[in-house]
């Protein structure tokens, strides 16, 4: 059999473009990679002929792209001298925090807002043996909290607002460029705090740059934290589709929104951290941002359930449902490729999904006879 290299996590994988030097200790779960998977059921039925690709992230070892940016975070907190990392989150972050600090041998304190994540991400936090603090307020309240504390104790934020995490998550856009040969023409991405569609930006942006788009040797993003490589792979960026949860969508509104609420817990943020960057991605790439409904992100979700066989959470389905209004209102024209990013594992949230789905449960007896009936009565025409 021919020999092929581990694949050991994309701090090994594009290290000539990331802040690590020959001897730092890698913090690694084997992140990366995740699958490029080309949607042909929905598209089939659009009245627009279009690529859609959906980039399932939730195939990360902890089932998000967050771990993305936290084995960067982690990786350099710990060649820092840092023994603890804190965060607040929606659910994700803590995860993938609480399991990238367990790797590393240190302490991970993470703020949730008490009842407000799904209960896969509350199992990961507390199985990787987080100290889990959840507190009587949303995320934004835990955001503040977080930056007042790492001001006044030896912890290393982990959050999005931690330059490494981008750099990290940047890697993303790499990955999608190597794989279709160019940039898509669109990228749709579900926004929270607006950190992973600045990444994504930068990664692009790294890309593209002999093209002489852009001619500075750091990009305008990271303060310096990007190993510029410079090399030209692809000339094409493409346009960032930024959607909100309309409960929740404070780049919709143009102003911070007080008491956000959505179904898709994991972007219940009023008050994105990466505010004004998320504007300048917008208005370079000449994207846009736009709302969807919890309605139009349950259906978009249980549509890709269903007619795809990709199960992601709540909050990934926000950049499908949003592209779908789009591509059919024709904003994203004929002939496009677009490329969705599917940020989270459908299993994080098992009691949305169960709550939602139309499948009927039928129990019968342990009988033959009976479980025949059951089949029959379900066959499809
Ligand atoms: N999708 C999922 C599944 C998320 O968990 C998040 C953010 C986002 C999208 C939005 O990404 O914040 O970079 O715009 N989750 C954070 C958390 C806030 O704490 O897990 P963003």
């Amino acid at each position: 059999m021919p020999f092929r290299p581990r694949y050991t996590g994309l701090i090994d994988k594009y290290r000539d473009r990331l802040p690590v030097h020959d001897d730092t200790r890698i913090i690694s779960l084997g992140e990366g990679n995740t699958p490029l998977i080309r949607l042909h059921n929905i598209p089939s039925k659009l009245s627009k002929d279009v690529e859609i690709y959906v980039k399932y992230e939730g195939l990360n070892p902890t089932g998000s792209f967050k771990d993305r940016g936290m084995t960067m975070a982690v990786t350099k907190a710990v060649e820092e001298g840092s023994k603890a990392i804190i965060c607040a989150s929606t659910g994700n972050t803590s995860a993938a925090a609480a399991a990238y600090a367990a790797r590393a041998g240190i302490t991970a304190f993470v703020l949730i807002p008490d009842g407000k994540i799904a209960l896969g991400k509350l199992a990961q936090a507390m199985m990787h043996g987080a100290v889990v603090i959840q507190i009587k307020g949303n995320f934004d309240a835990g955001m503040q909290l977080v930056k007042e504390v790492a001001k006044e104790a030896p912890v290393t934020i982990v959050n999005s607002i931690n330059p490494y995490r981008l750099q990290g998550q940047k890697t993303a856009a790499f990955e999608i460029v190597e794989e279709l040969g160019r940039a898509p023409d669109f990228h749709c991405l579900p926004v929270g705090n607006a950190g992973n569609i600045t990444a994504h930006w930068i990664g692009y942006c790294e890309y593209s740059s002999a093209s002489g788009e852009m001619v500075t040797g750091a990009c305008a993003y990271c303060e310096g934290h990007c190993k510029f490589a410079g090399g030209a792979i692809v000339g094409n960026r493409p346009r960032m589709l930024g959607y909100q949860a309309a409960g929740s969508a404070p780049f919709m509104r143009g102003e911070m929104v007080d008491d956000p609420e959505t179904v898709a817990t994991a972007i219940r943020i009023g008050h994105p951290q990466s505010w004004d960057m998320a504007w300048k991605v917008k208005e370079e790439s000449g994207g846009w941002f736009d709302e969807c409904t919890d309605d139009e992100i349950l259906a978009a979700q249980k549509l890709l359930a269903e007619s795809e066989g990709v199960f992601c959470e709540p909050a990934s389905a926000t950049s499908l449902a949003g592209a779908l209004k789009d591509i059919e209102s024709g904003k994203i024209p004929q002939g496009s490729s677009i490329v969705c990013t599917l940020t989270g594992h459908g299993l994080k949230d098992p009691d949305t999904a169960i709550k939602q789905s139309s499948a009927p449960l039928t129990t019968v007896e342990a009988e033959l006879s009976a479980v025949k009936a059951a089949i029959l009565e379900n066959m499809a025409d």
